[in-house]
């Protein structure tokens, strides 16, 4: 049995003052026991919300980190150790956003995922078609190569400590969701290629889908064979909306 994991990623939001008062907020959500649940704040943020959150069961982990484990000389970036030692637990890999705005290649994430993981993050590797692709019926091939990726060069073992959240980038801040079938149908996929290695990381693996989850469509998403959980956007700005999200996760 995969444990459900919710995780609210903050993107580019807070100020000192909203973020104080979202990590108030969520210390008073009630989270069923059996859902492991994460925040991803700003860099600017973590220390703070990592100190808020110590005495809940709550992980913190980084939006993005440097492709070396560090230290070393590399302005403007924070290494996957740096964030192990502000009390990160995890760390987003390959964002729609990073690969699409900022560029990110597969071999760059790679990269990432790999440091990331020998710092003891966990990698949440993100994965997901454009409306394009998926219009061009290429979505299975694009998830499958952003995947392979990462199996060709660290090997199947690199999933044994790690989340994979698709998210289809015309379902991300769109108010589109995938439907669960659409959903479940990559999130088969992914699982199915993951068993072509090796099954028994195939089904420990944790696959979540993110893109436009709100406490209206979580349940629904969640109850579908494959998918694991959710990677929450603007709905996770909201503590009471992300705390009926997470419980979606436990029933
Ligand atoms: P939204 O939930 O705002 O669509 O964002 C999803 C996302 O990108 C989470 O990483």
């Amino acid at each position: 049995m995969r444990r459900p994991m919710v995780a609210g990623n903050w993107k580019m939001h807070g100020t000192c003052d909203s973020v104080a008062d979202l990590v108030e907020d969520l210390a008073n959500q009630v989270f069923p026991s059996g859902v492991d649940v994460a925040v991803f704040p700003t860099s600017l943020h973590l220390g703070f919300v990592v100190e808020c959150l110590e005495d809940l069961p709550v992980s913190v982990g980084a939006q993005n980190c440097a492709h070396e484990a560090g230290p070393g000389a590399l302005t403007g970036e924070i290494s996957p150790a740096q964030l192990v030692d502000a009390g990160c637990k995890l760390v987003l890999v390959g964002h729609s956003e990073r690969r699409q705005i900022m560029g990110e290649s597969n071999e760059l994430l790679v990269r990432k995922f790999a440091a990331a993981q020998a710092s003891g993050l966990t990698p949440v590797l993100c994965i997901g078609e454009t409306l394009e692709q998926r219009d061009a019926g290429k979505t299975l091939e694009v998830v499958g190569q952003q995947l392979d990726s990462v199996i060709e060069e660290l090997g199947i073992g690199a999933f044994v400590n790690a989340v994979i959240a698709y998210e289809p980038v015309w379902a991300i801040g769109t108010g589109l969701t995938a439907s669960p079938q659409q959903a479940q149908e990559v999130h088969a996929a992914i699982r199915a290629q993951l068993a072509k290695e090796n099954s028994e990381v195939a089904q420990g693996v944790r696959l979540l889908y993110g893109g436009s989850v709100k406490a209206a469509n979580a349940a629904e998403l969640f109850g579908m064979p494959d998918i694991d959980g959710g990677l929450i956007g603007g709905a996770s700005l909201n503590a009471d909306e992300f705390g009926a999200i997470v419980r979606a996760a436990g029933n």
